[in-house]
């Protein structure tokens, strides 16, 4: 087989990002520097005098300080989850001994000359966000993400909705469509659709968008049928796939950047998710030794690259939206892109005459949590949490396993080829008057789902052709929404697939969907919302 041309790439000498520039939109063609942003480049001038701006002074900052007590990078274990009791995670950890912290303050004047201070953090200042911040956040991606050209620049952002919401329009002309998965997050959907700018889904299978069919989909492009041109622009959520929890390996990862550049696409890669891979799921019942790895750095190797890795995105084409929501907090609203410079100034423009840039509270927060854990200590945390979404992964799987009736089999479907899928079927219960029938012909299937490898999500697929009375020529989405309102009724809410659909035309009846997040939930919720959630499965059925 001829390499590709990313293989081509690998061992020659990093260079420059090539320019892209064709692909920006009109709006970013015609936004100039903001008249008084313009002038922060004087800022740091030691002499200067600034009679200039709108600032207020500092001194009417009714913060002096800030302080706060921040968790120790180990506050969650990283052992095996699976050697332990389930118990293990969250709540034992803290229930037997304080939990442990460190104080983190943000004085309004430095003491030394490159303290994070309120005087800076709160003050208007550049959409590049604070130097410290920035510092933090250029060995974080040199270090993890390893960018294959030299100028990758990186840029804050008020978490990947901005992030996204700035990119598309930075890259597209209302009228366009743009490449995405099939199924994808909502929010990236509903924020397109009122600049007239529409996805165009593209089949998955058990490691997110297939190459395959993003090839065909590119060399089939009818302009005249398609009424707009050939996207330009693809959204992909590579890692924990927001709905489908599916992960994206390197040589796919390598196949779909290879088809990018031959049909010049633009990749915004949108990665909350990358630190919460937590590899396959092994059953309680059935275990396999799945220790995740003890060392910082193997743990970090063991991870599926970002599109930026030094073998996949020679060229500057990919922009990565990393955001904090899911490491530190959603409230921080802080996040950064990763990009070719030119790309990164169009972000920045669009963003000082917007957001200006991420509230001075959270940015400054942030900055010295992590200038204060330092590079190691943020990867532990890190590390941490991989661990306790697995554990809260395998506890909701294990609690649906011992609610129904779990057959594994090798999927044989396009989208489930060759992956392990649970399907399941209402348990026989003693004493049921069905019982004996469900012994002799075999129960029916309600669901299936391919356990996730990273991310917040487990992917249900409904089988609805086995309702009693089920109609094929229904209403798309009606049984979806009848089970989703019985469920709600009930007392648990889960997520309606057909949000998630990139193309909400093509829903069928017996293609019901639901996402349900195990990230937020505690234990015995868990365990009361499966149990609800069987006895409303099986009198749907009417098993
Ligand atoms: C794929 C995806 N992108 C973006 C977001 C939101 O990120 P942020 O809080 O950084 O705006 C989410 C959150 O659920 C998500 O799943």
């Amino acid at each position: 087989m001829s390499p590709s041309l990313s293989e081509k790439f690998q061992y020659q000498e990093k260079r420059k990002a090539v320019d892209l520039s064709h692909h920006l939109s009109d709006l970013s063609r015609a936004r100039a520097t903001s008249p008084l942003k313009g002038l922060a480049r004087y800022f740091g001038r030691p002499d200067l005098i600034s009679l200039a701006g709108g600032m207020p002074n500092e001194a009417y900052f009714p913060f002096a300080a800030i302080s706060g007590d921040a968790l120790v990078p180990d506050s969650f274990s990283i052992a095996d989850s699976q050697s332990e009791s389930s118990l293990s995670w969250l709540w034992k950890l803290f229930g037997s001994r304080k939990e442990k912290t460190t104080s983190v303050t943000i004085p309004k004047y430095p003491a030394n000359k490159d303290d994070i201070t309120l005087k800076v953090a709160l003050q208007y200042g550049t959409a590049t966000g604070l130097p410290q911040l920035q510092k933090f956040i250029n060995e974080l991606v040199e270090k993890i993400y390893q960018p294959a050209y030299l100028d990758w620049t990186i840029l804050v952002q008020t978490g990947n909705t901005d992030g996204w919401s700035r990119a598309v329009t930075t890259l597209c002309n209302p009228g366009e469509a743009f490449i995405t998965e099939d199924w994808t997050y909502p929010s990236a959907l509903a924020g397109t659709a009122p600049y007239g700018i529409h996805p165009v889904g593209v089949l998955m299978d058990d490691q997110g968008m297939r190459s395959d069919e993003l090839r065909k989909l590119l060399a089939e492009w009818d302009e005249g049928a398609r009424g707009c041109k050939r996207p330009h622009v693809m959204y992909t959520v590579p890692v924990g796939q927001n709905p489908t929890g599916v992960t994206m390996g390197l040589e796919r990862k390598r196949e779909i950047y290879d088809i990018c550049v031959e049909y010049d696409v633009i990749i915004v890669e949108d990665d909350p998710y990358y630190f919460l891979q937590m590899g396959s799921y092994a059953a309680k019942l059935d275990p396999v030794s799945q220790a995740m790895h003890a060392d910082p750095e193997s743990w970090l190797s063991s991870l599926a690259p970002s599109y930026l890795k030094y073998v996949i995105d020679y060229q500057g084409r990919v922009i990565r939206l990393d955001t904090f929501s899911k490491t530190i907090a959603p409230g921080a609203r802080l996040g950064f892109f990763t990009c070719n410079p030119r790309f990164a100034e169009r972000l920045e423009r669009a963003g000082e005459v917007s957001t200006q840039a991420p509230c001075g509270f959270g940015q400054s927060l942030v900055a010295q949590l992590l200038t204060t854990w330092k590079y190691d200590g943020y990867v532990r945390w890190l590390q941490g949490l991989a661990v306790q979404y697995k554990s809260r992964r395998d506890f909701l799987l294990d609690a649906l396993r011992e609610e129904f009736d779990m057959q594994m089999s090798i999927g044989t479907t396009s989208s489930w080829k060759g992956c392990t899928v649970y399907t399941a079927s209402s348990k026989p219960r003693a004493g049921s008057t069905r019982m004996l029938e469900k012994r002799a012909y075999g129960s029916k299937a309600l669901f299936s789902l391919v356990p996730p490898t990273s991310g917040m999500f487990v992917w249900l697929k409904m089988h609805f052709e086995n309702v009693p009375g089920f109609q094929p020529d229904e209403e798309p989405s009606t049984m979806e929404l009848k089970l989703f309102v019985k469920l709600a009724e009930a007392g648990v809410l889960i997520g309606p697939g057909r949000y998630f659909s990139s193309d909400e035309d093509n829903a069928s009846p017996v293609d019901g969907h639901f996402r349900i997040a195990f990230s937020y939930a505690s234990e015995e919720d868990f365990t009361k919302a499966v149990k609800i959630f069987g006895e409303v499965m099986r009198e749907f059925f009417k098993e």
